[in-house]
Order: structure tokens, then sequence, then C-alpha cells
């Protein structure tokens, strides 16, 4: 992490994470990413835990999503290292799961189609591909759409049927970015519980990002603030929740303060964003 960035601890260092089990999982060393001449990210750092839940927040156009390119191997940083367990990123690794902005679902193939496309494409046998999408359609409440094309579905299903085909490859670190950022208020709260439900279940490591600061303070061991363009960590706040959690920590006496904490942070870089000082 950048030498001079505060960190905000609401309970003890570590995102619910014993000291002792703390691994690296994921490592990003003064990563830079340009295009032609619009310098879109850092120099930034990150180490993520390996089994935590991380989130960044932070202005739009500040290079979420480009962060997001280049940690999953999907873009070149143009300069500073990115590793995941251990191994220098060169193109998408065995093990790392991506859920995009958009609603990337085949709108030519039914649910079932869409969830076991990854696999077949990787020769997976036939038996395991069924046993694999059969329980991802469960377990995010798709069973009866198996059957059903994107179109035919609502918004929220049609991001679930996203998140099912990436859970079919077990990753075990699953980057999402703002997968529900098209959805109501009700709807995002049960998907965080969804996710929350996926993360526990599954032990892997997530990365969300999401311009919904509650969002962020609900589901996240620690969230990383970003400052406006080029996108830097300007602080990390720990959230202290414990593994066992659901959406009612919204109602916690502890959740405004992180709230708070993250929005004291962001609106002057929001309002950089849209290339204003202050506001009147
Ligand atoms: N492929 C590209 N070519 C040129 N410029 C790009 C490209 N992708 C992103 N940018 C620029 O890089 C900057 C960061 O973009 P990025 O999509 O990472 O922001 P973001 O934080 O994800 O924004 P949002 O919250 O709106 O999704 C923006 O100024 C954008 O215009
Ligand atoms: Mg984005």
């Amino acid at each position: 992490m950048g030498a001079n960035m505060a960190v905000a601890s609401f309970a003890d260092p570590g995102g619910g994470i014993p000291a002792t089990a703390r691994e690296i999982h994921a490592e990003l060393r003064g990563v830079t990413r340009v295009y032609g001449r619009l310098a879109a990210l850092g120099p930034l750092d990150l180490d993520l835990v390996r089994g935590e839940f991380f989130s960044v927040v932070g202005p739009s156009g500040c290079g979420k999503s480009t962060l997001l390119d280049v940690l999953s191997g999907l873009g070149r940083p143009n300069a500073g290292t990115v590793s995941f367990e251990g191994a220098p990123v060169e193109g998408v690794p065995d093990g790392v799961g991506i859920v995009f902005q958009e609603d990337a679902s085949f709108p030519w193939l039914t649910v079932y189609d869409n969830v076991a496309f990854g696999l077949r494409r990787a020769g997976t046998d036939a038996a395991e591909i069924a046993r694999r999408v059969d329980y991802a359609l469960g377990f995010m409440g798709l069973s009866d759409f198996a059957g059903a094309y994107p179109a035919q579905l609502s918004g929220g299903m049609r991001q679930r049927v996203c998140i099912a085909r990436t859970l079919v490859t077990q990753p075990r670190l699953i980057l999402l970015d703002e997968p529900f950022g098209a959805l109501d208020q009700q709807t995002r709260l049960l998907m965080g519980d969804e996710l929350l439900r996926l993360w526990r279940e599954t032990g892997a490591t997530v990365l969300l990002i999401t311009h919904a600061l509650d969002e962020a303070a609900m589901l996240s061991d620690r969230i990383g603030v970003m400052s406006s363009r080029p996108g830097r960590f300007i602080e990390i706040v720990e959230t202290g929740w414990p593994r066992e959690r659901d959406s009612r920590i919204v109602a916690d006496e502890r959740f405004g303060p992180v709230t708070a904490r993250l929005w004291s942070h962001l609106r002057g870089e929001s309002l950089k964003a849209i290339g204003k000082k202050s506001l009147p």
C-alpha cells in the first residue's frame, strides 16, 4: 500500500481473517495504465488477502474497470507488476472468474447453455458439466428457468445467469464489476446476500467494484476508496464484520459510521471527477 495512505479500522485489521491465516492471494505493485495520452490508473498498489471480501469504490471514470482489467489479465499494465497465487499474471489465469459491468449473457443461448458455455469450450466432460451447471443454477435460484432465454428474464435474473456462468468454473478469485448497477435497491440488497453466501460457501476471494457505498459497507471485509482519475487508493476501510453476515447488517449501529467514512473521502474526489472544486 502507498506509504501516505490512511487505514481506517472499525475492528481488528485483517478483514475478519485471523492474522496468522493471512495469505496474499493477488498483488499489484506500482501498476499504471494509460490509454493514449490519458492516465487512467495508478500508480497503484494492492494486496488481496486469500478469502477476503474486498470492495472498490471511487468516482465514475476513476479507473475501477481498468483496475479489474489489469488484475484479471485481460489487459496489461503499462508499468508495475500483477501477480496471482505467486505467479505473474499474463492473460486470465486459471482460477480467476470475472463478472462484467454490462449484462454479458448470450441472448441466443438458453440459461442452461449460457452457464455451460465456458465448460464446454474448455472440453470438460459432459457428466461434470451437468453436475456443475445444475449446482450453479440451483445455487442462484435459476433451476426453473434453465430452458428460458435471457430476454425472458428480469435484469436481476440475467445478472444471476452471469454469476452462475462464472461460478461453474470454480474460481478461487471472483472479480465483479458493478454487477448489480442496473437493479433496484431491494433487489440489490438480496443479490448482496446471494453474493455473501457464495463467498462463504466457496471460500473464494472476492473483489467487487461498486459505486453504491452502502453496498460496499454491507458486504465487505475491506473497502478500497479510490481517488479521481488516475485512480489510486486513498484509504482502505476495514469493517470488522463477522463472516456470518447478511443485508440486515444495515441496521447495525456500526453500519452508518462505515458508510459515512467512505463518503467523507469520496465527496471531494467525486466533485473533482465532475470538474468542480466545491459546491456552493
Ligand atoms: N479502452 C479504452 N480506451 C480509451 N480510454 C479508455 C478505455 N477504457 C477506459 N478508458 C478511459 O479510462 C478512464 C477510466 O475508465 P474506467 O472504465 O476504468 O472507469 P470506471 O472507474 O470503471 O468508471 P465507471 O464508474 O463509470 O464504470 C476513463 O477516463 C475512460 O474514458
Ligand atoms: Mg467501470
